[in-house]
């Protein structure tokens, strides 16, 4: 008998502080940062973000996946004992290890599940569903949780406005279940890349590192992200577009048959770009970058999850999920929910 991959959860979780813009402008300048709510708004659509209180259990990486995660798993009607996997995707772990998924395991119950973490940055999450579906597909996995986890404030440089101004934190969890080949509701189709050569243009060094690199070594502190904003919006926009038109075209169908566009959430110039690319309407495209900035491997599970409960996102329909991030690494997965 052959397999499918159905998603039949979805969870979100956030911490409670909300920064806007304008109040982090405010802390910024006691840094002698400049930065103001105009600009980032116009620049990246972003109004406000959530940051973690790092004193509290349910807001670090772990936290805020155990409680996704659990929400995810109530709408699926599971229970963490039936989870046979875990996949968690984050480029923020407290732990470098043990994984992130295994302080989750053992915070949710999930005994029987096998648990481990990937990092494809902020194409985390569509790495990870594609992996989960792969042991589903195979016969050896009844029920994946996959989860997207990021406590991204920690790693940013305040000093460098044209990054601390964009991220945030946030986890996003979905379950995937095992369904007939044929089953209506199922994930239809992937692709997937890397392009290392890139590498550069986003990183967060663990220590001082050098093996050839060719970025500037001042320009870079251990643990803090760096990153050339300006080559990464070209990319972006190139990646999601070509990933987008593959998985597409491997399937036959056209732009307009897409009914909700699910990307990964930089920068909303970098959607609207997309859109007038791929000939794809603006109300098509599920966002959230507005309230929450980037939360890299969250970004994808979180909006999904929000168009899930609110409604937006009705049986029978068909979703494009589409990310890029660092690596750079990207990939796009077709979805019939
Ligand atoms: O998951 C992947 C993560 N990274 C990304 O997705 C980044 C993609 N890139 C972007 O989103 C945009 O390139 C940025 C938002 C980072 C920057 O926007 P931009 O329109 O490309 O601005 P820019 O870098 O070309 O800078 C324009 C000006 C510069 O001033 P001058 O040289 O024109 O005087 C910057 O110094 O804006 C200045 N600037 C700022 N001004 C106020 C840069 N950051 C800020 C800021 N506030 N926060």
């Amino acid at each position: 008998m052959s397999f499918a991959t159905q998603i039949t959860g979805t969870g979100s979780a956030f911490p409670a502080r909300k920064v806007t813009n304008a109040a982090l402008a405010g802390q910024l300048a006691t840094l002698g940062v400049e930065t103001n709510d105009a600009w980032i708004r116009e620049r990246t659509g972003i109004q406000e973000r959530r940051f973690s209180d790092l004193a509290k259990a349910e807001e670090n990486n772990a936290g805020l996946a155990a409680a996704a995660a659990l929400r995810a798993l109530e709408m699926a009607g599971k229970t963490p004992a039936e989870v046979d996997q875990i996949i968690l995707a984050t480029c923020s772990p407290e732990t470098t290890l043990p994984a992130i998924a295994c302080w989750l395991q053992h915070k949710i119950g999930a005994t029987r599940a096998w648990a481990m973490d990937i990092n494809a940055a902020c194409t985390g999450f569509v790495y990870g569903i594609i992996t989960a579906s792969q042991f589903i597909h195979s016969g050896q996995t009844r029920t994946a949780l996959v989860v997207g986890s990021e406590v991204l404030h920690t790693l940013l440089d305040w000093r460098d406005r044209g990054s601390c101004i964009l991220f945030g934190d946030a986890a996003g969890a979905a379950v995937l279940e095992q369904v007939p080949a044929d089953h209506p509701s199922r994930m239809i189709d992937w692709h997937l890349m890397s392009d290392g050569k890139c590498a550069e243009l986003l990183f967060i060094p663990n220590r001082k590192i050098n093996a050839g690199a060719t970025f500037d070594q001042e320009r870079t502190q251990a643990g803090k992200l760096t990153m050339n904003g300006r080559e990464i919006f070209k990319v972006a926009v190139r990646t999601l577009t070509d990933s987008a038109r593959i998985v597409l075209q491997k399937q036959g169908l056209a732009i307009s048959d897409v009914d909700w566009f699910v990307p990964h959430q930089a920068n909303l110039r970098i959607l609207e770009a997309v859109a007038q690319r791929l000939g794809l309407p603006m109300e098509k495209i599920l966002i959230n970058v507005d309230r929450y900035g980037n939360t890299s491997s969250a970004t994808i599970p979180t909006v999904l999850d929000e168009a899930v409960r609110d409604g937006r996102i009705q049986k029978g329909q068909l979703l494009l999920m589409d990310a890029f991030g660092a690596g750079f690494t990207f990939g796009a997965v077709l979805v019939r929910w």
